[in-house]
């Protein structure tokens, strides 16, 4: 099998994987489904939930330079003329004139450079393009009955301008001095041209933002400070591998129309290298279009000013799929193949899984039901009574479940248990009394 029909098959096997065991389902799919929209299942709303908490956590929480907010979806359409969005925020798009499929011109021109000729990626006929026109990724609706242009409003194409537009009352609020951020995460809306590729691009997606506010003069220092926190988050974080993440730095001309600087954090995806997340310099630009005068007043100087922005930014739903992808592994023990994901035990949906060895003997299912509610106060914790016990691990290995946990006869003697562990596949016996703090450890 060449390389690329190996990514692919990589692509589509945790495509697979991820409707087959619940963390993602292809919206409205009893309708036939809806261009590209998808949904989380149970194992995949545990996963999205861990990374989207792990980031509040670390960013927020953790910080004494941070806050949140968690602003309205629909903002007054005046937000989006002042940020430039309604004006600036577009793709230039083509239509094939033979079978009129519409391409983003970006995408066209990769397209081209991987196969040396520009022919439509969908009928392949030649050289049939209409000139590029601007299309607004806006995502429209109208509040009130009547669909008149009065009533029309956006949905937010990103959630970063309410951290601007909310600025001077978070200001009053917390009396913040700078460097300080404001952080939110949620859902944005964007009518891409062409979403795909599963999760990767889609028309409805969720983001976890910060804007960090610092001195004109202090920008590159916190821009870099900024860069290292996201390595940080990929590798530590969501296990990726640094050899996958890749650092683009955005040229001129090409930086969205509020960046005075941009790194892209590029991803190996099994359909190639594409963005994961990004880190942009916005100047004063935002806080400037919003706020007529300056914002921000030192407490020392009495100074007023605009304060500049280092924004970095996540996606949510690129973060599932990057960690995914790098979690998935196959392998065998003896003859039986392994599908598992080596994921984070911080991100995996269930942290441990217990069985009773056989589910016909009430004893063993008592004793093992007892461990699984003790647990169940801490942790998520699966409950599996059925079936060769071989294949309850190999179902847990392949949700990532980091460790199982089977009562068996023997722990109706000693109050043991054996404790396997995902990556090793090895076993161990422990104490029913000390099960809890040792996991506490070994999930840390
Ligand atoms: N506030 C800056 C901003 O929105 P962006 O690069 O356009 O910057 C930030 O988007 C992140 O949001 C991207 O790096 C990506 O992770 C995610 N993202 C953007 N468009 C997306 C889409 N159509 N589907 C899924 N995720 C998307």
């Amino acid at each position: 099998m060449k390389k690329s029909e190996q990514q692919n098959d990589l692509m589509a096997k945790i495509a697979s994987l991820a409707k087959r065991r619940g963390f993602v389902f292809p919206g409205s799919e009893i309708y036939g489904g809806l261009a590209n929209s998808w949904d989380y299942g149970p194992m995949g709303v545990e996963l999205k939930n861990n990374i989207k908490q792990l980031w509040w956590k670390r960013f927020v929480q953790r910080r004494d330079d941070m806050v949140g907010i968690d602003a309205a979806l629909i903002m007054n359409p005046k937000v989006w003329e002042a940020s430039g969005h309604l004006q600036n925020f577009s793709d230039p798009l083509v239509e094939c004139k033979k079978c009129h499929a519409r391409f983003r011109v970006d995408h066209l021109l990769l397209h081209q450079r991987k196969r040396g000729e520009l022919k439509c990626p969908n009928c392949d006929a030649e050289k049939s393009f209409t000139d590029p026109t601007q299309f607004n990724l806006m995502l429209k609706t109208f509040l009130g009955p009547a669909e008149e242009k009065a009533n029309e409003v956006f949905f937010r194409p990103e959630t970063a301008q309410a951290m601007f537009v909310d600025f001077k009352q978070v200001l009053d609020t917390t009396r913040r001095h700078l460097p300080f951020g404001i952080a939110q995460t949620g859902k944005a809306f964007r009518n891409e041209i062409t979403p795909g590729n599963f999760i990767f691009r889609t028309r409805e997606f969720e983001q976890m933002e910060i804007e960090y506010f610092v001195e004109e003069k202090d920008w590159k220092k916190w821009f870099e400070a900024w860069k290292k926190e996201m390595w940080s988050w990929m590798t530590d974080d969501l296990g990726l591998a640094d050899s996958h993440i890749h650092e683009l730095e955005v040229p001129d001309g090409e930086r969205a129309h509020y960046s005075k600087r941009t790194i892209d954090f590029e991803y190996d995806y099994p359909f190639g290298r594409d963005e994961l997340y990004g880190l942009a310099y916005r100047g004063d630009f935002d806080l400037k279009n919003h706020f007529k005068e300056a914002p921000y007043r030192d407490a020392e100087t009495g100074q007023t000013s605009w304060p500049h922005v280092i924004e970095p930014t996540w996606g949510v739903d690129r973060s599932v799929l990057a960690a995914l992808i790098d979690a998935y592994r196959e392998d065998s023990e003896g003859d039986k193949k392994r599908v598992w994901l080596k994921l984070p035990p911080k991100l995996a949906p269930y942290k441990v899984a217990v069985f009773p060895l056989l589910a016909n003997k009430p004893q063993l299912v008592e004793l093992a039901r007892s461990v699984y509610d003790g647990l169940r106060k801490n942790f998520m914790v699966a409950w599996d009574p059925r079936g060769n016990v071989g294949k309850r691990y190999f179902a847990q290995d392949e949700i990532g479940t980091p460790f199982c946990i089977t009562v068996d006869f023997q722990s109706l003697e000693d109050k043991t248990v054996t404790l396997r562990d995902r990556d090793t596949m090895k076993q161990e016996r422990v104490k029913i009394a000390e099960l809890e703090a040792l996991l506490v450890k070994k999930l840390a």
